[in-house]
């Protein structure tokens, strides 16, 4: 059990370029522990605005895991075990949509899973449970996102479809080609499944700042690694802007239209 002033109600996860966002005041650094083993690193808790947030780097301090071995359910886990109710996943994507450039934000509303052998879930039995995955993010925290990117002029598209591939290895020029062209993907990443699965079983409000870096290989655009390591610079020092308003914009607890907290109320168990 949790001590009380251990708790927070938002969470953030940061991805490629985002191991810590320096934006809080009094951190601190906690270690937590899960029936399933290690999270990425240790949580940073830490308050903005009067609000104390949990922040966990997805890959580890410099970069340690790679998005096939991170412990997707530990770090949902311990983010649920610190109280985290809004989970704000911050992730460095391909793009599979010439309108959707380098240096753009997406908030994607859908996704299309291409992974091959993760935890997916916490119910591995006896106790099993169908999550609805129709609409898998968090709707409520979207909106705020959106709101406050559009505040910040930060260029932000509202909507698009996420393929997560296993990876490490980036896509060949035929897979870019289906899951542009067939599947209809905007952009494409390595780490949303299963982390989305996973704050979904947890009710958690879960949404995503997807922070494109890259034209993915079907566009045949030449890129070299300083131009790659520019966009991903100025992303990340732009999303820690938008971190900070959209902490500052959230409300007290989940509201409305929101029905991520009772996703286990409609699973079929
Ligand atoms: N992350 C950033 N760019 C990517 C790409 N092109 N494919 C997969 N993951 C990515």
């Amino acid at each position: 059990m949790m001590s009380q002033e251990n708790k927070a109600l938002i969470g953030v996860i940061g991805g490629s370029g985002l191991y810590d966002p320096g934006i809080f005041e009094n951190t601190r650094e906690i270690k937590v522990y899960t029936p399933f083993g290690e999270p990425s690193d240790l949580i940073t808790l830490g308050e903005l605005e009067g609000k104390t947030v949990a922040f966990l780097p997805r890959h580890g301090r410099r970069h340690r895991i790679p998005p096939h071995r991170i412990n997707y359910r530990a770090n949902i886990w311990a983010l649920k075990e610190l109280g985290v109710k809004f989970l704000i996943s911050v992730s460095a994507v391909g793009s599979l949509n010439l309108s959707y450039k380098p240096g753009d934000f997406l908030v994607p509303d859908q996704f299309i899973d291409m992974t091959k052998g993760r935890q997916y879930t916490f119910y591995d039995g006896p106790v099993v449970a169908h999550v609805s995955m129709a609409d898998p993010f968090c709707n409520s925290l979207r909106k705020v996102i959106l709101k406050s990117a559009e505040k910040l002029g930060i260029v932000t598209h509202s909507k698009g479809t996420y393929i997560c591939i296993e990876g490490p290895r980036f896509s060949t020029r035929a897979e870019s080609l289906v899951w542009k062209e067939v599947f209809k993907a905007d952009i494409i990443g390595m780490t949303l499944v299963p982390e989305v699965n996973l704050a979904c079983e947890a009710q958690m409000c879960y949404a995503t700042v997807a922070m494109i870096t890259d034209y993915d290989v079907f566009a045949d655009v030449p890129v070299t690694a300083e131009e790659v390591t520019k966009v991903m610079s100025d992303n990340t020092a732009k999303a820690k802007i938008l971190l900070r308003e959209v902490i500052r914009s959230l409300p007290d607890r989940p509201e409305g239209e929101c029905s991520c907290c009772n996703s286990l109320k409609t699973a079929l168990i």
